[in-house]
Protein backbone atom coordinates (compact mmCIF):
# COMPACT_ATOMS: atom_id res chain seq x y z
CA UNK A 1 0.00 0.00 0.00
CA UNK A 2 1.42 3.76 -0.18
CA UNK A 3 0.85 4.45 2.78
CA UNK A 4 2.46 8.32 2.01
CA UNK A 5 -0.64 9.40 0.21
CA UNK A 6 -4.04 10.31 2.58
CA UNK A 7 -6.64 8.31 2.55
CA UNK A 8 -9.69 10.78 1.72
CA UNK A 9 -13.20 8.88 2.53
CA UNK A 10 -16.27 10.94 0.54
CA UNK A 11 -19.87 9.97 0.23
CA UNK A 12 -23.34 11.34 0.98
CA UNK A 13 -24.21 12.78 4.17
CA UNK A 14 -24.93 10.09 6.93
CA UNK A 15 -23.18 6.61 5.51
CA UNK A 16 -20.65 6.57 7.78
CA UNK A 17 -17.63 8.51 7.05
CA UNK A 18 -16.89 9.23 10.32
CA UNK A 19 -17.54 6.05 11.73
CA UNK A 20 -15.53 4.49 9.36
CA UNK A 21 -12.81 6.41 8.85
CA UNK A 22 -12.31 6.65 12.89
CA UNK A 23 -12.26 2.51 12.57
CA UNK A 24 -10.05 2.44 9.14
CA UNK A 25 -7.31 4.95 11.21
CA UNK A 26 -6.83 3.09 14.69
CA UNK A 27 -6.69 -0.66 12.16
CA UNK A 28 -4.13 1.47 9.79
CA UNK A 29 -2.17 3.09 12.56
CA UNK A 30 -2.59 6.48 11.28
CA UNK A 31 -4.35 9.33 12.72
CA UNK A 32 -7.57 10.89 11.58
CA UNK A 33 -8.84 13.75 10.65
CA UNK A 34 -12.57 15.23 9.69
CA UNK A 35 -13.10 18.58 8.02
CA UNK A 36 -16.22 19.19 9.66
CA UNK A 37 -15.02 18.78 13.50
CA UNK A 38 -11.90 20.62 12.28
CA UNK A 39 -14.40 22.87 11.10
CA UNK A 40 -17.13 23.27 14.47
CA UNK A 41 -13.55 23.24 16.79
CA UNK A 42 -13.12 27.02 14.87
CA UNK A 43 -16.54 28.05 14.37
CA UNK A 44 -18.94 26.02 16.26
CA UNK A 45 -22.07 24.43 15.08
CA UNK A 46 -22.42 23.97 10.95
CA UNK A 47 -26.12 24.12 11.15
CA UNK A 48 -26.00 27.87 13.19
CA UNK A 49 -22.74 29.12 10.79
CA UNK A 50 -25.19 28.11 8.00
CA UNK A 51 -27.84 30.26 8.91
CA UNK A 52 -25.23 33.30 9.90
CA UNK A 53 -23.35 33.23 6.95
CA UNK A 54 -24.86 31.10 4.39
CA UNK A 55 -23.44 27.99 2.59
CA UNK A 56 -20.83 29.89 0.30
CA UNK A 57 -18.64 30.69 3.52
CA UNK A 58 -19.29 27.19 4.45
CA UNK A 59 -17.91 25.75 1.56
CA UNK A 60 -15.15 27.93 1.26
CA UNK A 61 -13.78 27.27 4.72
CA UNK A 62 -14.52 23.62 4.03
CA UNK A 63 -11.95 24.03 1.64
CA UNK A 64 -8.98 25.47 3.49
CA UNK A 65 -10.01 22.94 6.20
CA UNK A 66 -9.67 19.90 3.02
CA UNK A 67 -6.56 21.67 1.70
CA UNK A 68 -4.61 21.63 5.24
CA UNK A 69 -5.80 17.93 6.44
CA UNK A 70 -4.61 16.35 3.10
CA UNK A 71 -1.09 17.34 3.72
CA UNK A 72 -1.42 14.60 6.32
CA UNK A 73 -0.87 11.03 5.54
CA UNK A 74 -3.83 10.44 7.67
CA UNK A 75 -7.08 8.75 7.12
CA UNK A 76 -9.70 12.18 6.39
CA UNK A 77 -13.49 11.81 6.44
CA UNK A 78 -15.24 15.04 4.34
CA UNK A 79 -18.43 16.56 4.37
CA UNK A 80 -21.26 15.43 2.15
CA UNK A 81 -20.58 18.59 -0.07
CA UNK A 82 -16.84 18.58 0.24
CA UNK A 83 -16.90 17.10 -4.05
CA UNK A 84 -19.12 20.24 -5.27
CA UNK A 85 -15.25 22.26 -5.21
CA UNK A 86 -13.57 22.30 -8.16
CA UNK A 87 -10.56 23.33 -6.21
CA UNK A 88 -11.26 20.35 -4.02
CA UNK A 89 -11.95 17.83 -6.50
CA UNK A 90 -8.28 19.02 -7.73
CA UNK A 91 -6.77 18.59 -4.35
CA UNK A 92 -8.38 15.22 -4.05
CA UNK A 93 -6.20 14.23 -7.29
CA UNK A 94 -3.15 13.71 -3.89
CA UNK A 95 -5.16 11.34 -2.01
CA UNK A 96 -6.22 7.57 -1.96
CA UNK A 97 -10.24 8.90 -2.15
CA UNK A 98 -12.93 6.44 -0.85
CA UNK A 99 -16.00 6.57 -1.83
CA UNK A 100 -18.61 5.12 0.47
CA UNK A 101 -21.63 4.59 -1.97
CA UNK A 102 -25.00 3.41 -0.36
CA UNK A 103 -28.63 2.23 -1.64
CA UNK A 104 -29.96 4.13 1.00
CA UNK A 105 -31.00 1.12 3.29
CA UNK A 106 -31.07 2.53 6.80
CA UNK A 107 -30.23 6.12 5.76
CA UNK A 108 -34.23 7.14 7.15
CA UNK A 109 -33.27 6.55 10.97
CA UNK A 110 -29.42 7.87 10.27
CA UNK A 111 -30.45 11.71 8.91
CA UNK A 112 -32.99 12.44 11.40
CA UNK A 113 -29.80 11.77 13.20
CA UNK A 114 -27.82 15.11 13.53
CA UNK A 115 -28.66 18.69 12.70
CA UNK A 116 -27.35 18.80 9.13
CA UNK A 117 -28.78 21.90 7.47
CA UNK A 118 -29.66 20.79 3.75
CA UNK A 119 -31.69 17.74 5.06
CA UNK A 120 -34.50 19.57 6.09
CA UNK A 121 -36.86 17.01 4.90
CA UNK A 122 -35.72 14.13 5.57
CA UNK A 123 -35.20 11.36 3.17
CA UNK A 124 -36.29 13.01 0.31
CA UNK A 125 -34.00 15.69 0.54
CA UNK A 126 -31.34 13.10 1.28
CA UNK A 127 -32.06 11.34 -1.96
CA UNK A 128 -32.42 14.43 -4.19
CA UNK A 129 -28.89 15.85 -2.87
CA UNK A 130 -27.65 12.62 -3.51
CA UNK A 131 -28.65 11.91 -7.23
CA UNK A 132 -27.11 15.28 -8.07
CA UNK A 133 -24.17 14.64 -5.96
CA UNK A 134 -23.19 11.00 -7.32
CA UNK A 135 -21.56 11.40 -10.65
CA UNK A 136 -19.39 13.77 -8.29
CA UNK A 137 -18.18 11.00 -5.60
CA UNK A 138 -17.92 8.79 -8.84
CA UNK A 139 -15.63 11.29 -10.47
CA UNK A 140 -13.20 11.55 -7.49
CA UNK A 141 -13.17 8.00 -6.40
CA UNK A 142 -10.11 5.56 -6.85
CA UNK A 143 -11.90 2.95 -4.99
CA UNK A 144 -16.00 2.44 -4.09
CA UNK A 145 -17.34 0.53 -1.50
CA UNK A 146 -20.89 -0.18 -1.43
CA UNK A 147 -21.89 0.03 2.31
CA UNK A 148 -25.46 -0.20 1.84
CA UNK A 149 -26.84 -1.37 5.07
CA UNK A 150 -23.75 -3.31 5.21
CA UNK A 151 -21.79 -4.02 8.93
CA UNK A 152 -19.16 -1.54 9.53
CA UNK A 153 -16.17 -4.59 9.69
CA UNK A 154 -17.20 -5.78 6.41
CA UNK A 155 -16.46 -2.08 5.02
CA UNK A 156 -13.37 -1.95 6.94
CA UNK A 157 -12.64 -5.42 5.51
CA UNK A 158 -13.32 -4.31 1.91
CA UNK A 159 -11.43 -1.01 2.47
CA UNK A 160 -8.31 -2.46 3.47
CA UNK A 161 -8.27 -5.43 0.39
CA UNK A 162 -8.77 -2.51 -2.01
CA UNK A 163 -6.30 -0.39 -0.29
CA UNK A 164 -4.14 -3.43 -0.44
CA UNK A 165 -4.49 -3.53 -4.71
CA UNK A 166 -3.34 -0.01 -4.91
CA UNK A 167 0.45 -0.34 -3.90
C1 LIG B 1 -23.11 18.60 4.17
C2 LIG B 1 -22.82 17.46 4.89
C3 LIG B 1 -22.33 17.53 6.27
C4 LIG B 1 -21.68 18.88 6.58
C5 LIG B 1 -22.59 20.01 6.17
C6 LIG B 1 -22.93 19.98 4.70
C7 LIG B 1 -23.60 18.45 2.78
O1 LIG B 1 -21.41 16.49 6.53
O2 LIG B 1 -20.44 19.01 5.93
O3 LIG B 1 -23.74 19.91 6.95
O4 LIG B 1 -23.54 19.41 2.01
O5 LIG B 1 -24.03 17.32 2.43
P1 LIG B 1 -21.81 14.93 6.60
O6 LIG B 1 -21.69 14.36 5.23
O7 LIG B 1 -20.78 14.34 7.53
O8 LIG B 1 -23.18 14.87 7.16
Amino acid sequence: MDDLKPIVLVGPAGVGKTTVGKKLASTLGLQFLDTDSLFVKDHGAIADFFSAHGEAAFRKLEEDYLAYAIKNPAVIATGGGAVLSESNRKVLRQATVVYLSTDGTHMQKRISQGNRPLIKNGIADWRRIYEQRKHLYEAVANITIDCSGHPIKQTIAEIRAELEKHV
